[in-house]
């Protein structure tokens, strides 16, 4: 089984780092987005993070005209007909996710690989509404695509381990280090993320010390890119909250349990990063 054209269906955050990361391995890539102001923004975005490394040095004008070309971006679904993975990328909504994998169904060949970038729904429970639930697993990407170095692979028990093994050697082949992970909430990586997340925010709660400190802490002394408030801006407190109701619904685990700093900041509106206010003022 081996992948040439790949579907990516969302050009957001997620989608568009997915897409960049393939046509940069040198697959044939066709991106999908609802309405063309997303789909611009998508590939600005990457059009953007690609002239930053070119005046890093991390790579030539001739090698980013090369990745963009290789880059198709449209706002039909039909135009993912001929590609033999396509990997989701859309909004965390169960039935939303369903309507674009039954859409897909009508559109591309019957062996056409479906992978799913969710972070915190039942892959399960989405391969079970295809047709396809053999060849159906989630391909867990991290933020910033581009330049964090692993992707969770979640085959589920219909999985083809065929189909798991190709999707492995994919993931590696954009360079990435992939790994295997069970179809439980938080995979591997939020399962460990996470509650380190919410005891962060606990710790600040019960006074352990300020949010600069311990960010300080965790960074200088652990050797963090980041510190645990400026990761929860940088994935967005409604995101954290949102997987961590996921994880406590399924474990009822006390570890999971999202605090109630976290919950009122994200009935607030603060949002991290993402809203110019969380844990710090981006304004
Ligand atoms: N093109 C090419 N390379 C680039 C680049 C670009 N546009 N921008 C940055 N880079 C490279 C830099 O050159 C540098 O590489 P080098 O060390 O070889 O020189 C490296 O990327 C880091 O760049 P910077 O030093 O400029 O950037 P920062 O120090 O600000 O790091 C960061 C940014 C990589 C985001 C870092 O802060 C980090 O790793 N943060 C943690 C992110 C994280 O944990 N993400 C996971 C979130 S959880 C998740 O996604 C799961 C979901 O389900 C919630």
């Amino acid at each position: 089984m081996q992948f040439k054209k790949i579907g990516v269906v969302g050009c957001g955050l997620m989608g568009s780092g997915i897409a960049q990361v393939a046509a940069d391995a040198g697959y044939e890539t066709f991106v999908q987005e609802v309405d063309d102001g997303l789909l611009e923004k998508g590939l600005s975005s990457i059009d953007r993070f690609l002239s930053k490394g070119v005046e890093r040095g991390k790579l030539d004008e001739k090698r980013k005209s090369e990745i963009l070309s290789r880059i198709h971006g449209t706002t039909r679904l039909a135009e993912l007909e001929e590609v033999d993975l396509v990997i989701e990328a859309i909004i965390e909504d169960l039935e939303v996710k369903k309507k674009v994998y039954a859409a897909l169904e009508n559109l591309v060949r019957p062996d056409t690989v479906f992978a799913t970038n969710t972070s915190s729904l039942c892959i399960t429970e989405l391969a079970a509404g295809t047709r396809r639930p053999d060849l159906f697993v989630g391909l867990h990407f991290f933020n910033p695509v581009p330049l964090m170095k692993v992707v969770e692979v979640i085959a589920t028990l219909s999985t083809e381990p065929e189909v798991r093994d190709a999707v492995t050697g994919f993931a590696r082949s954009l360079g990435k280090t992939p790994i295997q992970a069970p179809d439980r909430p938080g995979f591997v990586v939020n399962r460990l993320l996470v509650p380190y997340l919410l005891d962060a925010i606990r710790a600040l709660e019960e006074g352990a010390g300020t949010k600069e400190d311990i960010d300080a802490g965790m960074k200088l002394g652990c050797g963090y890119p980041m510190g645990p408030f400026e990761l929860l801006d940088f994935v967005g407190l409604d995101t954290t909250l949102y997987i961590a109701n996921i994880m406590y619904d399924e474990f009822k685990e006390k570890r999971f349990a999202p605090p109630p700093l976290l919950r009122r900041m994200v009935l607030g509106g603060r949002m991290g990063r993402k809203s110019g206010k969380g844990f710090y003022d981006y304004s």
